[in-house]
């Protein structure tokens, strides 16, 4: 398998090169620089040079406030951009594999959202990436469209690593109790997303950790693995007013994916102390 990696900086895209880098897969992971993905000639030009079997499309604007701003830059990137990767997988016979939001969701279900519940996006970043799953899907049938939720891993764009830098310098800190979904690392999306490749899945999947929580058990539990002595305060949303409305309770259930694939996906817990461990193995980077 050949594998064209989109937004090749990204905590996501960094875990799947990481894991090709160890397995021996080919791939290609262009720097934005390299390859823009706004740039439908960029784009053709790489994907008729590299002839890849799959694009993973790694590339998002995941600033939800400032979406709210700068909509045209949203749906630039997170839908005009992913109809460009996939009219390029259409035309060269290419599987695209994409990933959606939670966000497309308003977060007032009383159960975990499944892959047939109705949307209804909060804000300019969750409509643009609900638009962006439409024009994915229209990459032919063998587009994979993989929703997730509070990615975590590489990368200083995660609540976790801003945590670390907040409680750095204070004894405490405020987290939110009243956004609930389920926290998702990257190293296990990677494993889902192959094993999903590798059974010749497609269409619309839910791929989260197991479980959910709150921001603020979510930054408990990595305070504890971390082993940092700071004190988390539960607030409500109200205390830090934002640009962007956030759901709720924006919880999925990966049972449709972990039944197909005939797996389990790990607990959020269990997937917070394992990057903990990989954060304490190299501690003075940046992950
Ligand atoms: N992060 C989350 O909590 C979360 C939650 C739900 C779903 N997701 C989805 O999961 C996927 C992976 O997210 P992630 O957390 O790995 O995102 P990320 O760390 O923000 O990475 C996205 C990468 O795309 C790059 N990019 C932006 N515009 C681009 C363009 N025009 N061409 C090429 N690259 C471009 C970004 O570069 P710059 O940084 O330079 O802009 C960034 O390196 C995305 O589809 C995201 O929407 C993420």
């Amino acid at each position: 398998m050949k594998v064209l990696i989109t937004g090749a900086s990204g905590q996501l895209a960094r875990a799947f090169i990481r894991r090709f880098q160890q397995d021996g897969t080919t791939f290609l992971a262009p720097p934005e620089a390299q390859l823009d993905i706004t740039d439908a000639g960029i784009v053709g030009a790489a994907v008729s040079a590299f002839r890849p079997d799959v694009i993973i499309n790694g590339a998002a604007y995941n600033n939800v406030d400032a979406a709210e701003k700068t909509p045209e830059v949203a749906f630039r990137v997170n839908r005009d951009a992913v109809g460009i990767l996939a009219d390029a997988a259409r035309q060269h016979g290419v599987r695209l594999v994409h990933f959606g939001s939670d966000y497309v969701f308003d977060g007032t279900t009383q159960t975990p959202y499944d892959e047939t519940s109705s949307t209804a996006p909060l804000n300019v970043y969750g409509q643009s990436k609900l638009e962006g799953e439409a024009a994915a899907l229209a990459g032919g049938p063998g587009s994979l469209l993989l929703r997730t939720s509070w990615v975590f891993g590489d990368g200083t764009q995660n609540f976790f690593w801003k945590l670390r830098e907040w409680c750095r310098d204070r004894k405490s800190i405020r987290v939110v109790w009243d956004q609930i979904a389920a926290p998702t690392y990257t190293e296990d999306i990677v494993t889902v997303t192959l094993k999903a490749l590798e059974q010749g899945l497609s269409g619309r999947w839910h791929l989260t950790n197991s479980g959910y929580a709150s921001r603020f058990e979510t930054a408990r539990v990595f305070l504890r693995e971390i082993g940092m002595d700071c004190t988390v305060i539960p607030v409500g949303s109200d205390a830090f007013p934002s640009p962007a409305r956030r759901p709720f309770f924006s919880v999925m259930s990966n049972r449709r994916l972990t039944e197909r694939l005939q797996t389990r996906i790990p607990d959020w817990e269990d997937a917070v102390a394992r990057f903990a461990r990989a954060l304490e193995a190299a501690p003075t980077d940046a992950p």
